[in-house]
């Protein structure tokens, strides 16, 4: 009898405690995203020139490794910290900058992986950023790349941009890039 009562103690207690571990590790809940204020769904368009400053005295994007290929550069990695213009002219209004590396990832054609945010620094974007990951074969007339996520106000972002070479100098590497971007964010 005592020893019936232990066993149905323990088993008792075992349960306890096997529930109060399963509370203790409930760690994801269903959310309404009316919780979050996610309302309805955005389409925005941005239009954007990205500059790729490699020469003179105050580069932006740096080659942090070099390429071993002579004709695909493959291994070259760039680090960078381009500035976003709302036109082509260098000095033309600032909103933003590119930040992140293009690394040659091709060894039959001139294609980069790029992985870079457009972090915003002005009007109503100021502070929030978009993500992009993507394949960039440069000599190409259009490139398209993912947008694959944003923070602020572009959490849950996703779209796409399409990237095409307005000016190239061949002896500095600088390059001028129109950015065209659809973003779907809330
Ligand atoms: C690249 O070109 C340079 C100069 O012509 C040559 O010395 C080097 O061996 C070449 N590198 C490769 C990987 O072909
Ligand atoms: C952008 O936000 C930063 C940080 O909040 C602020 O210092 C800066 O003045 C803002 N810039 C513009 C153009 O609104
Ligand atoms: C290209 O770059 C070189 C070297 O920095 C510079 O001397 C030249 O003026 C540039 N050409 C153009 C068209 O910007």
């Amino acid at each position: 009898m005592a020893a019936k009562l232990a066993i149905s103690c323990f088993l008792l207690f075992s349960m306890a405690m096997s529930s109060a571990m399963a509370a203790e590790y409930s760690f994801t809940s269903n959310l309404n995203p009316k919780m979050l204020r996610l309302k309805k769904e955005k389409l925005t368009h941005f239009h954007l020139y990205w500059h790729d400053v490699v020469g003179g005295n105050k580069p932006t994007s740096i080659a942090v490794l070099p390429g071993l290929s002579n004709t695909t550069l493959f291994g070259l990695v760039n680090m960078f910290d381009n500035p976003l213009t709302v036109g082509p002219h260098p000095k033309s209004q600032l909103v933003g900058r590119s930040q992140g590396l293009y690394a040659s990832a091709a060894q039959t054609e001139i294609g980069l992986l790029m992985a870079m945010n457009f972090v915003f620094t002005s009007g109503k974007y100021n502070g929030s950023s978009i993500a992009i990951l993507g394949h960039n074969p440069i000599l190409n007339t259009v490139r398209e790349m993912p947008v694959v996520g944003g923070s602020g106000r572009f959490r849950f972002a996703r779209g796409y941009a399409q990237a095409r070479t307005q000016f190239f100098n061949a002896t500095s590497l600088d390059a001028v890039v129109e950015y065209n971007i659809y973003v779907l964010h809330y």
